[in-house]
């Protein structure tokens, strides 16, 4: 903990199948939890001051990062009387810009947009993200230096709690820099298969029984045929 710079408390929240997968191979199923399982993902955003999320994810489900349905506000008041914004900050990871102006992310005016990129983007990829974000923060190398913007965003954002929405790419660079503390996964009764379906931890992962990183269930609660559980990292005896 000691070299350690503030940084959020990350969360991580993801509806999977039974074989841990996030969407199908095609990636035409992208979404596939109950309704319970949506009101489980924006009672966690109303509770986190930033969400965080990878550009394929904002592409291929149309993800807003709001607060979800609220027709009398709600969640916006609660946010408020909890101490936080009306609505989380968003914040979306796009190592070489590719991220699309299409996305309706960009038609929803609810909290500021800021982009995390490299300087593997081409120049006029970044110009076109800093015409359409609130802010764009670009790091040297070829990936995102997870660990400095999440300490950043703590610093000149306040930002105290994150929720990460995924998808697997994402996750994985999170939880190979050992950046996340608690997971809340919704097993579905599904099974997809396919080598190439994204899962919740995708890249390289890790080697050995004593790199993997060790969690404890903290709890789990069976609604219909789902199973949600949460872990929090570290050993039970932590
Ligand atoms: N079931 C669920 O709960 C759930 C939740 C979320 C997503 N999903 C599904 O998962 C799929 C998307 O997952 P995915 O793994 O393909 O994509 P992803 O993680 O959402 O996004 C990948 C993109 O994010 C950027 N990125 C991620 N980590 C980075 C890092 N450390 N450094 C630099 N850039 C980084 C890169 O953008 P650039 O290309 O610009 O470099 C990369 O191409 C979608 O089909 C979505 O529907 C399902």
């Amino acid at each position: 903990m000691s070299d350690r710079s503030p940084r959020p408390f990350v969360l991580i929240n993801m509806a999977m199948t039974a074989d841990a997968k996030i969407a199908t191979t095609d990636r035409s199923i992208t979404t596939f939890g109950s309704a319970r399982d949506l009101a489980h993902l924006y009672a966690l955003r109303a509770t986190a001051d930033a969400i965080l999320c990878g550009a394929r994810t904002i592409e291929e489900t149309g993800a807003t990062l709001g607060n979800g349905p609220d027709p009398t506000g709600r969640l916006r008041k609660k946010r408020l009387r909890n101490g936080l914004t009306e609505y989380p900050l968003r914040v979306v990871v796009s190592g070489s810009a590719s991220l699309s102006s299409k996305a309706t992310l960009w038609k929803t005016k609810t909290a500021p947009i800021i982009v995390l990129t490299s300087s593997r983007a081409p120049a006029a990829a970044r110009k076109r993200l800093t015409a359409l974000a609130d802010a764009v923060w670009t790091n040297r190398g070829t990936s995102v230096d997870l660990k400095s913007a999440l300490e950043r965003l703590h610093s000149e954002r306040g930002v105290r709690r994150l929720l990460c929405e995924g998808g697997g790419q994402l996750n994985g660079a999170l939880f190979a820099a050992d950046l996340v503390d608690e997971i809340h996964l919704t097993v579905c009764p599904l099974l997809f298969g396919g080598r190439s379906a994204p899962s919740i931890f995708d890249g390289p992962g890790f080697d050995r029984l004593t790199n993997a990183t060790r969690w404890h269930q903290t709890s789990s609660r069976r609604v219909g045929d789902e199973l949600f559980v949460v872990f929090r990292r570290g050993g039970s005896d932590q």
